[in-house]
């Protein structure tokens, strides 16, 4: 497996010494704010990386700026460029990263605050974190409605149609509505309970940040609430967001998956890791 280390570009605090706080019980309620990032691994482009990104791929469906294709505007018009990509976007059978491995073994050890995705694969479930510690801020695919008259629709309709890359429509034919999954599109409005959980960042003793570029509000916020004093690591290809404003700040640039082996080896739960990753 890919165990070479990933050198930590940091300003003060460094990546020893988060993880030696973790072993000596200094840091015991991690916030985790996780993106597309920490699923590449798994088989599902992220959005905005250079030419494998999503949005780097969506010229031939003609829009009018890669968004559109989760726009609720556009989609309203003009559902069939979203059922094009649906499929790839959907976890069907993936299995979660060890990223999403290392987060449930954070969670098993009493470790994990709360974990805010903005991802819609529901990986994060199916590496056993549990549930009443995630926000899915941007929705999942766990059922669908129409968009116009908001009336369900049958979970197996929905599975042949992303698989088909056809556009469902409503039930009701007076309607017509297309069917959409119950995920946050541009222009809608995230989970009520994204206002209630935001205060949960400052509770924490860690943030720790994976897999985003931070582009995306209100999501990308959420690091700056962490307080003062309180180290934000950012595990991720690349600097996002305002990391490295702050002294605390720990960016470890390069593959999530490697970042959190070296995390895992620095804090003495390699084998656990790579063995809860196995049988997840
Ligand atoms: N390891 C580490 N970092 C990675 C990896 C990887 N294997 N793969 C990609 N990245 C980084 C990229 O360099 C980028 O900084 O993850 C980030 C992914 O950024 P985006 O593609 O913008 O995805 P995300 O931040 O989750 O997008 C936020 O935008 O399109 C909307 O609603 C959608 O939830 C999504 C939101």
């Amino acid at each position: 497996e890919a165990t070479e280390s990933i050198p930590s570009t940091s300003t003060q605090g460094d990546i020893e010494s988060i993880a030696d706080n973790i072993k000596n019980g200094h840091i015991s309620r991690i916030v985790v704010l996780t993106g597309a990032g920490i699923s590449t691994s798994a088989g599902i482009p992220d959005f905005r990386s250079p030419t494998t990104g999503l949005y780097d791929k969506l010229a031939p469906l003609k829009l009018p700026y890669p968004e559109a294709i989760f726009h609720i505007s556009y989609f309203s018009h003009s559902p069939e460029p979203f059922y094009a990509i649906a499929r790839a976007r959907h976890p069907g059978n993936l299995k979660p990263t060890i990223s999403h491995a290392f987060l449930a073994l954070l969670a098993k050890k009493g470790l994990l605050h709360y974990l805010f995705t903005q991802n819609i694969d529901g990986l994060e479930e199916d590496a056993g974190i549990p549930t009443d510690k995630v926000l899915w801020a941007h929705g999942n695919w766990k059922s669908q409605h129409c968009w116009k008259c908001k009336t369900e629709y049958p979970d197996d309709l929905m599975k042949r149609a992303i698989h088909n890359g056809e556009v469902p429509y409503c039930l009701k034919a007076e309607c017509g509505g297309a069917i959409k999954p119950n995920v946050v599109f541009f222009g809608q409005s995230l989970p009520k309970e994204f206002d209630e959980k935001e205060k949960v960042v400052g509770q924490g003793d860690l943030m720790l940040v994976m897999g985003t570029s931070l582009k995306v509000a209100p999501c990308s916020t959420l690091p700056r609430l962490a307080n003062k004093g309180v180290p934000r690591l950012l595990i991720n290809m690349e600097k996002a967001g305002d990391f490295g404003n702050r002294k605390e700040d720990v960016c470890m640039l390069g593959p999530c998956d490697d970042g959190v082996r070296r995390l895992a080896d620095l804090l003495g739960w390699r084998d656990e890791l790579e063995t809860l990753w196995k049988d997840a």
